[in-house]
């Protein structure tokens, strides 16, 4: 390190973090010379020269060794991942050359910390991750396909999208509590609870905080949570995980249709929100260039609408004859209907045999509940929601329809007999939600290590 030249700037992320130099930034600080550090993404030799693309999870930059830098051992046994310390000067790059952030890093001096240089030759990472990889080898080694860009982009769009719910979740005043995973209770039917022995007693991983949530309401007023639920599923799909990060409201004193005026206020908030970020907004459109923000009102279609729109359109049901009243609409059928109207469509209405014991007939049609999907094109439903049943007397005899012992919910149906109040709320998926607003085929791609039929790691 030649310490007669000026000593390197440190770009401040802010003032508690003085030492840390990220590559999102600097594009201020042309002409300066700077400290960073990274991993290699990318190195290409050119003659004398060498180029590397640094990468630090905040952004690239170009760095360019030249004269003797270029020729020491370490630059020339340089492997894809090592991660290194370079100080240089950061320039505009030259008229017709493109680099990130139109600038490029002059190194005078690089360091790799001890035990820090990547693995080559067989072992290295572009002969374990490659194009060629077989798909099950790929998901084995998810810690390093998610060094990849489209992997990386996803999961910071993530962040931003989890972040940006609870900005508009508490400019809607609306309080966060905590609800617990292990639970005794089922929410939405026991052919998908994960059951374990909890002390010798039986007990699931919850598959929804709904009820906890409810029990919130007289104290805490409109409350949220942003949790994982458990869902043993039993088949391998685009859009069913068996654990997931659920998002889920709980409104007091609403109407049906007030819950549906929320849902879409809360989408398209977090959405703006979502993209008021510019580097966010760029990810987004790198891996969706059509997005486009969805129109409001949502597109409202009753149930029995959308079986008449299926039976037209000649979309069979799961026994392959006509959908008719009472169906459950398959995914595929789902699918192939949202795709075909191609925008945001709030499904309304269900028969209550084909929905959960909790949720209130419709006053006007008792055949139906009080109840919503909301359906995006690519993914189909992301929300769940509906109206809860509020009288005691009803609710016990909800939970006699389906064959549930009340007993164990002895906390929830007390909530019916001390100061009840008409009520709703919905269950986003965080990973569906994503897979629409970022194009994946999967909603596998857009948590960090998905859990599935079959899959428990890395
Ligand atoms: O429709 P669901 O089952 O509704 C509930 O759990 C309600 N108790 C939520 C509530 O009202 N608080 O699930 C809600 C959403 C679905 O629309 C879907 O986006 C997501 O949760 N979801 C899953 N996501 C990934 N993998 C799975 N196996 C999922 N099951 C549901």
């Amino acid at each position: 390190e030649d310490k007669s030249l000026p000593a390197p700037v440190r770009i401040k992320l802010d003032d508690t973090d003085p030492a840390k130099i990220k590559l999102g930034n600097g594009s201020d600080v042309k002409g300066t010379r700077v400290r960073v550090f990274g991993r290699v993404h990318r190195e290409r030799r050119q003659k004398e020269v060498m180029f590397i693309t640094l990468r630090d999870g905040y952004g690239f930059m170009q760095v360019i060794f030249t004269g003797p830098l270029a020729k020491t051992y370490d630059a020339i046994t340089l492997t894809r991942e090592t991660s290194m310390e370079i100080l240089g000067e950061l320039r505009e790059v030259p008229a017709g050359a493109h680099a990130p952030n139109s600038r490029e890093l002059h190194a005078d001096y690089f360091k790799i910390h001890p035990g820090c240089k990547a693995a080559g030759g067989d072992d290295a990472i572009t002969n374990r991750v490659s194009k060629d990889t077989e798909h099950a080898t790929l998901l084995d080694l998810r810690h390093l396909t998610l060094r990849g860009e489209n992997s990386s982009k996803v999961l910071i769009v993530r962040d931003a999208v989890e972040h940006a719910f609870h900005v508009v979740y508490k400019d809607l005043r609306m309080r966060k509590v905590s609800p617990p995973a292990l639970v005794q209770t089922q929410v939405e039917g026991g052919a998908t609870l994960f059951k374990f022995n909890y002390y010798n007693e039986d007990a699931y991983l919850t598959q929804s905080s709904q009820l906890y949530l409810e029990t919130c309401l007289p104290s805490m007023g409109d409350v949220y949570c942003i949790e994982k639920s458990f869902r043993a599923e039993k088949s391998l799909t685009r859009r069913h995980l068996a654990e997931y990060s659920h998002v889920e409201g709980e409104l007091d004193f609403i109407t049906f249709e007030d819950l549906l005026e929320h849902l879409e206020l809360l989408m398209c908030r977090v959405l703006e929100e979502t993209m008021s970020d510019p580097l966010i907004k760029q990810y987004v459109m790198e891996l969706n260039p059509e997005f486009q923000m969805p129109e409001r009102p949502f597109m409202r279609m009753k149930y029995t609408e959308a079986i008449d729109w299926l039976v037209e359109h000649e979309i069979p049901n799961e026994d392959g004859e006509p959908h008719k009243f009472g169906d459950d609409i398959a995914e595929a059928a789902e699918r192939k209907m949202t795709d075909a109207i191609n925008r945001p469509i709030f499904l309304t209405h269900f028969p209550a045999e084909i929905k959960a014991f909790y949720m209130p007939k419709d006053k006007d049609d008792p055949r139906v509940t009080e109840s919503v999907d909301c359906l995006m094109p690519g993914v189909g439903e992301i929300v769940g929601g509906s109206m809860r049943i509020h009288d005691y007397d009803e609710l016990m005899e909800a939970f006699k329809r389906v064959d549930i012992d009340p007993t164990p919910y002895y906390w929830y149906t007390d909530q019916r007999k001390y100061g009840s109040s008409p009520h709703g709320g919905y269950g986003l998926g965080l990973e569906r939600f994503l897979a629409w607003l970022c194009k994946q085929h999967t909603v596998r791609d857009c948590c960090l290590y998905p859990r599935y039929f079959g899959r428990c790691k890395p």
